[in-house]
């Protein structure tokens, strides 16, 4: 039901989460103490860059940033990474996240290739992963390729984070954990909310293991297949001279602006006219001036809640303002 079928798993143990920031909140605690921490974490772009400012905010994490290709995290720039912060004296990131299948908001997923680099890296520095996975099951085409907890071979390394808001509903705010039964153990000793509510995950157990929930996953697949297409077929008729990659599956399209368009003044013009898109600077974790003039030539695009006349409407706004700033 998580996506996770058929782990050859040791000691593999699920535990229940309110939503994403709750599971943060504790895979931070359990690692160690607050201020201490660091991360490392994927950019560009991470949606989670949404989490991170709040990690920072509460626990005082630090993040630093690799980049990502169309292959995935690119492991040879977290190697060296890794390395010259060893060079230099720094400890370890206690974490490396990734978001391996239709990154939120670049759409990539990970080649099995580096996904098992990945894991062997983080095996060889003893490092502890964070697979944010809630994307795995809106797969738009082709086969799921090998979850990262899957390629743990002594389970204790990654920490599988996936959730229903994406597949079901984000109302149910309702998530889990996978990880090894030492590590859920450490977890449940730090929860402190009185736990998830017990009918709610009946409830979704019940509708997982019926008949319905097959029928549920092809629905959402279609639906969001269908306004995927729509919306680039928007894009294209609407903003000549943008860059866009097809994603696999997910909610977003992550588009690549030519250099004398500024997404923020793109985002905020497209405002005026009800249209809401995420201009790249939010997502990246990094605030220095290089990292926001990368930023700016990028801009997120969700075709998830849209209906598909309100997909070519929103485009039809955004076409002008972005050709006469391209032209400008
Ligand atoms: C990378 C990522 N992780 C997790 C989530 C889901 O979070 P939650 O379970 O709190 O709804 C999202 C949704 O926006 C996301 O983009």
């Amino acid at each position: 039901m998580c996506g996770l079928r058929g782990l050859p798993q040791p000691g593999i143990c699920f535990i229940a989460f309110h939503g994403k920031m709750y599971c943060f909140h504790s895979l931070v605690s359990v690692r160690s103490p607050p201020k201490s921490l660091k991360h490392s974490w994927q950019t560009p772009p991470s949606g989670s860059v949404f989490v991170s400012g709040t990690l920072s905010r509460t626990f005082g994490v630090e993040f630093v940033t690799v980049n990502q290709d169309a292959d995935g995290i690119e492991v040879g720039e977290l190697r060296h990474t890794l390395q010259q912060r060893a060079q230099q004296g720094l400890p370890p990131p206690k974490f490396i996240y990734d978001v391996v299948d239709f990154h939120n908001p670049s759409g990539v997923t990970a080649t099995a290739q580096r996904r098992s680099e990945l894991v062997d890296l983080a095996r060889e520095w003893n490092i502890f992963l964070i697979e944010d996975n809630p994307y795995r099951r809106v797969r738009f085409r082709g086969e799921s390729l090998p979850t990262l907890k899957s390629l743990d071979a002594d389970g204790d390394l990654v920490f599988h984070v996936g959730t229903f808001s994406k597949l079901i509903a984000p109302g149910l705010r309702l998530g889990w954990i996978a990880a090894h039964e030492s590590l859920i153990a450490r977890l449940i000793r730090l929860k402190s909310d009185g736990g998830c509510s017990p009918f709610m995950q009946q409830v979704v157990l019940g509708f997982c293991q019926s008949p319905h929930f097959t029928t549920h996953v092809r629905k959402v697949q279609d639906t969001y297949r269908e306004h995927r297409d729509r919306m680039l077929a928007a894009v294209k008729r609407e903003l000549p001279g943008v860059q866009v990659a097809i994603p696999e599956g997910g909610y977003y399209l992550w588009l690549t602006l030519p250099a004398n368009v500024n997404s923020d003044v793109l985002a905020s013009r497209a405002e005026e006219v009800a249209v809401h898109i995420i201009p790249g600077s939010r997502f990246f974790p990094s605030e220095d001036e290089t990292t926001l003039a990368r930023a700016r030539r990028y801009v997120r695009l969700s075709y998830s809640f849209a209906t598909l006349d309100q997909i070519d409407e929103g485009l039809k706004r955004l076409g002008p303002i972005y050709r006469s700033l391209a032209s400008g």
